[in-house]
């Protein structure tokens, strides 16, 4: 491929996309940097990055026989999560953006990022990061560049992504892209000292849908920087699935196999830090039964011409929170990050590999926590932080199913919704058909965790577990999920059901054993897909018959699988009272065939009382 050369002095460009080049060109004009590289993903790359962020001290790297290929970075304490409250959809109109997401007027926010970004970079690497979500050349992948000042962010995207020469090669000369463009928000002055982890105290995490553009500034952390993830997969992708008739979702995507051989394909929502990726690892433990991997985060999804729901996982890595996992929890998530893993916000132990609550029971001594300090156990503060992340290639994972990259996709047999929920809604729960599965959707609601603000315990609403993802307006969203299923063969559209592994009893523990067990769960719903499993019909969905689930083995007392089961409809009309205040938030944009399925929840609940 030719060499253009885009900016007098610096990197030449490593391909003839006159409109990419004329971006980067613009961009460096803006924000200044001191050099440009245009990123090919080679290992070469990757090294020569990674001793420049170890001689910075971003990076430590681990050690080599514990933890081969693997580094450790700890950030600032205040870039630790995403910042929904810094998060802006900058639509044309405010009600495009929905009730559930900051707006912003786009030509005010323009010029705020155009003072913003104005010498941003000065004194940094300005990295040209081209790369596909999906497998490259896959008609369900789509094509992205994203512009960091931040070698941890190009790093991090060589694993989370298909990113460099390959991605570019599939750019060609006038292919389309979504241009995103992070820094972080610390230009350095002539001689000025740079710290292990720059950042700026302001965060802007900004999309602008209608012309899927994607500006990302002040923060290094995950989300609000790996922009093919949250930034484009979801939110800028749900804007284009919108108009082009697919589904950009929060979903998981497993492959479960039973012991005649059957295999069934679910895709899964649920809110950030509710186990997406320990149950996307599952190890059942039914025996037969054999659990697969496909991605554990995201799931792009398109009807085919034979009329399924295809999916694919956009990504190629997993950024799993690493406090909880463990040889009990997720043997599979441990085996991946085995080697080839960047680690963010761990404790680092005293012989140079890391820790989190929850690793081993026993807390190792000399370790140095995620601030940089001695750990001290008495304290009471934990070593690592709540939401300490590993990014970890989707191909180490020993369960990660063969087919994890077929560009056709895997067809979907059931979608699953769930969320963290001590009390009322059962393990799960079969939605009469489409339109409730969609009214089920919408209604997800789960107790707060570390991955976001909101308190911790507080209950929010989280519709397809998409609030702080959906791109536009989330009752359009709904309308959108209503209109594919209207469109589609009843007969080939997937199940719906949800699930809730968090089912406290009086004693306030949780009843459920979930983990490997959860398999159970799964087997119900594969058997309901083929016919073969009783269920039984409450106001609020279908939930397993006597006997249907399999809990052979299981320490559960009658009394606990009742509670597991059972619709209160005393509890459930209080239930069905909580929605109507977050549908009203919608006005007319909420369908009305919502609103028909909740006055038919509230009779059927009713007619039971
Ligand atoms: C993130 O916070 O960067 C992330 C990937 O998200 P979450 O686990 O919240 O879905
Ligand atoms: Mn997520
Ligand atoms: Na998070």
């Amino acid at each position: 491929m030719a060499s253009i050369s885009t900016i007098a002095g610096l990197a030449p460009a490593p391909t003839r996309h006159a409109g990419l080049i004329a971006w980067v060109e613009q961009i460096a004009a803006l924000t200044k940097p001191a050099r440009v590289h245009w990123c090919d993903g080679s290992e070469a790359e990757k090294a020569a990055i990674v001793a420049d962020l170890i001689d910075k001290g971003t990076l430590k790297a681990l050690d080599a026989d514990k933890r081969p290929g693997s580094y450790y970075a700890a950030s600032d304490p205040k870039d630790v999560a995403r910042v929904e409250s810094r998060t802006f959809i900058c639509s044309a109109e405010e009600i495009d953006a929905g009730p559930t997401n900051n707006w912003a007027e786009p030509g005010e926010m323009r010029t705020r990022l155009d003072g913003l970004f104005d010498g941003c970079m000065a004194g940094r690497t300005m990295y040209v990061v081209a790369f596909s979500m999906g497998p490259l050349g896959s008609e369900l992948s789509a094509l992205g560049v994203e512009i960091t000042d931040s070698g941890y962010v190009a790093v991090s995207m060589g694993i989370m992504t298909r990113m460099g020469s390959a991605a570019l090669e599939a750019l060609g000369d006038d292919g389309v892209f979504v241009p995103a463009v992070h820094t972080l928000g610390a230009p350095l002055i002539e001689g000025q000292a740079d710290v292990a982890w720059p950042c700026n105290a302001e965060k802007w995490i900004v999309h602008f849908p209608e012309t899927r553009e994607i500006w990302s500034y002040g923060s290094g952390y995950g989300g609000n920087a790996l922009l093919g993830k949250k930034c484009y997969a979801l939110r800028i992708a749900s804007v284009m699935a919108r108009d082009e008739g697919w589904l950009a979702e929060h979903m998981l995507i497993l492959k479960l196999t039973d012991p005649k051989g059957r295999s069934k394909y679910m895709a899964a929502a649920f809110p950030s830090a509710c186990g997406k990726t320990n149950l996307a690892m599952l190890q059942p433990t039914l025996p037969g039964w054999k659990a697969e991997t496909i991605g554990d985060d995201i799931a792009w999804m398109r009807f085919g011409d034979d009329g399924r729901l295809y999916a694919v996982n956009p990504e190629a890595g997993f950024f799993g929170v690493a406090p909880g996992t463990s040889r009990n929890t997720n043997q599979n998530a441990l085996a991946t990050l085995a080697t080839n893993t960047v680690f963010t916000n761990t404790a680092l132990t005293a012989d140079g590999d890391v820790w989190w609550e929850g690793l081993t029971k026993d807390v190792p001594a000399g370790m140095t926590n995620w601030k940089g300090v001695a750990h001290d156990p008495a304290s009471g503060e934990p070593a690592a932080h709540p939401n300490a992340r590993f990014a970890a290639p989707a191909s180490q994972c020993p369960t990660i199913a063969p087919e994890w990259e077929d560009p056709k996709g895997v067809p979907i047999d059931a979608i699953l919704f769930g969320g963290r929920r001590a009390s009322a809604v059962p393990l799960v729960t079969e939605a009469f058909d489409w339109e409730h599965g969609v009214f089920m959707g919408s209604t997800v609601a789960s107790e707060g965790t570390a991955a976001a603000e909101n308190a911790i315990g507080e209950l929010r609403r989280d519709p397809f577990a998409m609030l702080p993802f959906c791109g536009y307006n989330m009752g359009d969203y709904f309308a959108h999920w209503l209109a594919l299923g209207a469109k589609a063969d009843p007969a080939k559209l997937p199940g719906i059901f949800f699930v809730n592994w968090f089912r406290k009893g009086e004693d306030g523990t949780f009843v459920w054993p979930g983990f490997g067990d959860n398999a159970r769960v799964l087997k119900w719903i594969a058997e309901r897909l083929d016919g073969e499993a009783d269920a039984v019909d409450t106001p609020v969905g279908r939930v397993p018959a006597q006997g249907a689930l399999d809990v052979e083995g299981l320490s559960l007392s009658e009394a606990d699988l009742a509670t597991l089961l059972e619709v209160d409809a005393e509890v459930w009309t209080e239930e069905a009272g909580l929605i109507p205040p977050f549908y009203v938030r919608f006005g007319d944009r909420l369908p009305q065939a919502l609103w028909a399925q909740h006055a038919a929840l509230t009779e059927r609940l009713a007619a039971v009382r």
